[in-house]
Formats: C-alpha cells, structure tokens, sequence
C-alpha cells in the first residue's frame, strides 16, 4: 500500500474513533456557565477590548460583534452586563425597565419581547451562559425544568 493510501485509511479510523455517536454512553448534556448579576456587570463594556454580555430572558449573549450599538458611549450601552428583558420589550432605555422583570408587560410588549429575543438576540449573538434566575430555583436548588436554548448555527464554545 503507497503511504497516502496508508494516510487515508489512518484519517478514515482516526474518524471513526473520534464520531461522538459511536460512543455507548453519552453525556447527559453539556455544562453550561451560570452567570450572577455581579459577574454580569463585569461585561458591560467599560474596558476597551473587553467581551460585551448582555441577557435576554435569563439568556446571557455576547454582544461584542455589536460593538457600535453596545460599547462604551454607544446608544444602548445601557442594556449590557445586565439582564435587560423588561427595556427590550418596552424598547425604553428609562432605568427603571432596566431589569429581567417583566412583571405587568402587555401583550403587544411581550411579543415584541420574542420577536427580539428570537430574530435578533439568538440569530445574531452566540449564548455563553443563563442567569441564576433561569438556572435555579429561589432557594438556590437548580431548576429540574431549564432547557437550554436552541442556537445550531453558533458553534458553541464550552467555557467549563
Ligand atoms: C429614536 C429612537 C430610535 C431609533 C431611531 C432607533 C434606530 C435603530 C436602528 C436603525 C437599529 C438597527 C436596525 C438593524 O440593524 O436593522 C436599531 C436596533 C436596535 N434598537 Fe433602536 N432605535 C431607537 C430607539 C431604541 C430604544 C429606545 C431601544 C431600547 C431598548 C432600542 C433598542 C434597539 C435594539 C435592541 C436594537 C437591536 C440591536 C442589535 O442588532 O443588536 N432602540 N435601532
């Protein structure tokens, strides 16, 4: 056999081996980075160079690539390092809706809330992680019903 034939029957194994499916057990799912209000606020794009986070119903994304909406001095830099579902639904910047509350939101503004949430937050900024809200219960047990959100077209880097 010439060696590129030896190569290929080599690489044709070496995937094989590698192919997750071919493993008899699987793991029950992948880690997923819990995020507190505090380390939230550390992504709020006050330091140049830094990675820009911002959530949307409890789903923390980064943001960075929309440096010119979210950096420092950019028109919606106050809605990163936080969760700021209630200001996205309203499409308000008042600091009052700055927050994950979206308690007393109308119909109209919780629609509005998805149709972001989904064509422009999960289309266009991969997830790195949940808020504690979303991952666990009030009294800090983790939450038996999260599911992680869809996103196939990221490519999701695992940050555990
Ligand atoms: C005079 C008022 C406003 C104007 C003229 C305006 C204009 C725009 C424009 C031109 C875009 C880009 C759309 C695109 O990429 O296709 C945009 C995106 C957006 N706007 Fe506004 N906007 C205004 C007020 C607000 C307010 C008050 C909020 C409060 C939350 C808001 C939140 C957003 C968000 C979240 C995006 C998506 C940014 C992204 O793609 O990451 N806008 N706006």
């Amino acid at each position: 056999m010439r060696h590129s034939q030896l190569m290929t029957v080599f690489a044709f194994v070496f995937i094989c081996l590698a192919d997750e499916s071919k493993l008899k057990v699987k793991p029950a799912s992948k880690p997923v980075r819990l995020f507190t209000d505090e380390e939230l606020r550390r992504y709020d794009g006050s330091e140049d160079g830094q990675p820009i986070y911002m959530a949307v119903k409890g789903v923390v994304f980064d943001v960075t690539s929309g440096k010119h909406f979210y950096g420092k001095g950019a028109p919606y830099n106050a809605l990163v390092g936080k969760d700021s579902t209630r200001a996205v639904a309203k499409m308000s910047l008042n600091p009052e809706d700055l927050t994950h509350d979206t308690m007393g939101l109308t119909t109209e503004e919780l629609d509005s809330l998805e149709s972001v949430f989904t064509g422009t937050y999960k289309s266009k900024y991969p997830i790195v992680g949940y808020t504690h809200r979303r991952l666990l219960n009030e009294d800090g047990s983790p939450n038996e019903d999260f599911k992680p959100e869809d996103q196939p077209h990221f490519n999701i880097r695992n940050e555990l």
